[in-house]
């Protein structure tokens, strides 16, 4: 059996191993794309003024953990190229892709090739996903590590990385007014690791036994999801899955775990999963934001008072990550020891 399920031809039927345990399928599909998570323009020289666009991603971050963002200055062209150049890099002959494969000698730290991954060594069920994790940083340097086919690929991706790279800042700045803390508070927590982790789920036999991508939440800061016309991304809303619709040139913004703690909890993280379908190609990209290497997380001091407590205790990153690699998949206590003693 081919390793990447973009190189398998043709399968009429769902391959056992990526048939889903009963209680973890995603159930009745499809699940109608919703039209509630927030559309937010943040384009402040044109629309809305500031404290407005503040508050809107305040709501959006505290009810959905989830908002999309359009008129955000990436170009609309970029964004489309950048997707095309991914769709293409899969469609390529093995060989060209075979050079990535993470367990292939030739592989290197800045691109990565994850074929079906399998989710954890106890339960082996793989997801019914193509990954491909580019690091991002410096960009001058892992860019020569990235792949030459496509031709345009460095060139068009590196572009991207560099636009949603200044993107980040504003919208983090913007989370800071909504929360009313000091201008710059998140600049110097922000950190220059940034990865890219790019999604393709080709057409699946029986998208109701399989999932593209299990449940969870983000570890990072915040995520800037670029999604292609195609349902498939869902969250966790009020004790059901709800589809994110695809607007077009939008991104799709979510709080990772570390805005949840910086802000003692008043954005929050919010589960979501990606599922197939039966018809289409879908591909998406994740732009990952990290903290920046070394520094305490905690919440924020302008937030916390007599009714409001800290919830959580300081932390590095890296020891955030090591405890949320190892639930493997089942994040649902991912929080709970960086918790303080109520
Ligand atoms: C992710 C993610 C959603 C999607 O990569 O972390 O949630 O729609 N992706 O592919
Ligand atoms: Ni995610």
């Amino acid at each position: 059996m081919e390793k990447l399920i973009s190189n398998f031809n043709q399968v009429q039927s769902l391959p056992e191993k990526y048939i889903f345990p009963l209680e973890k399928r995603p159930g009745k599909l499809p699940v109608p794309a919703c039209k509630f998570v927030p559309i937010i323009d943040i384009d402040e020289t044109a629309g809305e003024n500031r404290a407005v666009i503040a508050q809107k991603i305040l709501k959006a971050s505290q009810e959905f953990g989830f908002f999309q963002v359009i008129n955000h200055g990436v170009p609309e062209d970029l964004m489309k190229d950048t997707m095309r150049i991914f769709k293409e890099f899969f469609e390529l002959p093995t060989e060209d892709k075979a050079i990535f494969y993470v367990e292939n000698s030739r592989s290197n730290k800045n691109c990565k090739l994850y074929p079906s991954s399998i989710i954890n060594a106890t339960e082996d069920v793989h997801l019914w996903r193509d990954n491909l994790k580019l690091n991002c940083h410096p960009l001058e340097k892992c860019i020569l590590d990235w792949p030459e086919k496509p031709t345009r690929y460095r060139q068009v991706v590196g572009s991207y990385a560099t636009e949603v790279t200044k993107l980040v800042p504003r919208i983090l700045e913007l989370i800071c007014v909504g929360l009313g803390l000091e201008s710059g508070y998140f600049e110097d927590k922000l950190g220059e690791v940034t990865s890219l982790s790019v999604n393709h789920y080709p057409p699946c036999p029986d998208p109701s036994l399989a999932l593209g991508l299990t449940k969870h939440c983000d570890p990072n800061l915040i995520t800037i999801l670029l999604q292609d016309d195609i349902c498939g991304l869902q969250i966790f809303k009020d004790n059901e899955w709800i589809g994110v619709e695809p607007v077009p040139n939008a991104f799709v913004v979510n709080i990772g775990y570390q805005l949840q703690i910086l802000s003692n909890n008043k954005l929050k993280s919010v589960e979501h999963r990606a599922v197939t379908n039966s018809r289409t190609t879908r591909t998406s990209a994740a732009f990952f934001f990290n903290p920046r290497d070394g520094i305490m997380i905690e919440p924020a001091k302008a937030l916390i008072n007599a009714s409001n407590p800290p919830v959580f205790r300081a932390f590095r990153y890296q020891e955030f990550l090591r405890s949320y690699m190892t639930k493997n998949g089942n994040n649902d206590n991912a929080l709970e020891q960086f918790k303080l003693q109520a």
